[in-house]
């Protein structure tokens, strides 16, 4: 599904295939063949915390209703020109990478999510969740109103989080709760909500439940059992093969040792991009710490297939 109508790409900046004609390509498009991630990024926006205070009053925001499988959720629409004066672009990457616009896979995650939650696999109430990738930040809503301790939301942009993620957590909050002066929202009256913008090669830095990977982390004994995310969730992060060593080891100093959870959900493959859920598993696989297994399985042709995957340590 793409949320976004906006069509013609500009130069420098590509699309992750998000419909039928995006994705008819030819089927000879491999790894790499097309990969903009080759290309020199700039050097990422330092790494901030956004406070819920500072949601951007001066960019136009509509909500409209999402229907997941009968759960409803509200969901922002903003103008990726009036944010980032940039004209019909899903992505440009190392500038914006993506996060106004609702991709599919946050749909997928919701839904495997409240499934997992249904049949018992899963509880959310009282853990600390970390969504990467957020975007509209939709599966960390699910997770606050399922009664989740703490949220914490990650975008590559602290624009997408003040004009946006904010608004899409406030949306969906009861609406006695009030944004605060503080750093801490809440969505749920039990949850704190917060939000860091940043790229995932330093953000470990400012999130307040990393532990490391240095001497206070030992995720074959589980002696550091308090820190760590009990569960992270990304959806539509593995596009680019050239993060994913950064995006790994993130995980890794985030998720709490040894009953972490992480959810992420993706195309298997993203033709001409590079990326996928196969290829970064294959990353996982090689470091030979965590435990992965498939949830959900997304054919409906309206894009490539698309997956969403559970990761724990072994
Ligand atoms: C395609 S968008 C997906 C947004 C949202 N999860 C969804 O599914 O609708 C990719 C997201 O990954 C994040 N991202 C991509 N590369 C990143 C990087 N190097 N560091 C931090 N975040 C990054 C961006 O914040 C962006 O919102």
């Amino acid at each position: 599904m793409a949320a976004n109508s906006e069509e013609n790409p500009s130069p420098g900046s590509f699309r992750l295939f998000s419909s039928l004609s995006d994705e008819k390509p030819n089927l000879n498009l491999g790894f790499g063949f097309f990969d903009p991630s080759n290309e020199p990024r700039p050097s990422p926006p330092p790494c901030v915390e956004v406070l819920s205070s500072e949601v951007s009053s001066s960019v136009k925001y509509t909500v409209e209703p999402v229907n997941l499988d009968g759960l409803t959720l509200l969901k922002g629409r903003v103008r990726t020109r009036e944010v980032f004066a940039l004209s019909n672009s899903d992505l440009v990457p190392g500038k914006y990478e993506g996060g106004l616009k609702l991709w599919e896979g946050s749909l997928d995650l919701v839904k495997a999510l409240r499934s997992e939650v249904v049949n018992g696999n899963l509880a959310l109430k009282g853990k600390r969740v970390l969504e990467l990738g957020c975007g509209h930040g939709l599966p960390g809503i699910f997770a606050c109103l399922e009664g989740a301790a703490a949220v914490h939301f990650q975008d590559f942009n602290a624009e997408v989080l003040q004009c946006l993620t904010i608004p899409n957590v406030n949306a969906n909050r009861p609406k006695r709760a009030q944004p605060s002066e503080t750093n801490v929202t809440s969505c749920d009256t039990e949850s704190e909500v917060r939000f860091f913008a940043g790229d995932w090669s330093e953000i470990d830095k400012i999130l307040p439940h990393e532990h490391g990977t240095g001497d206070n982390a030992d995720f074959s004994s589980g002696c550091n059992p308090v820190s760590g995310y009990d569960v992270i969730l990304m959806a539509e992060t593995l596009y680019s093969i050239c993060v994913f060593q950064n995006l790994y080891e993130l995980i890794k100093k985030c998720m709490s040792s040894p009953h972490g959870l992480m959810y992420m959900a993706a195309k298997k493959h993203y033709f001409g991009v590079g990326g996928g859920t196969r290829r970064f598993l294959s990353v996982v696989e090689k470091d030979g710490l965590m435990d992965f297994s498939m949830v959900a399985e997304v054919a409906d042709g309206s894009s490539n297939v698309r997956e969403v995957w559970k990761l724990s340590f072994k």
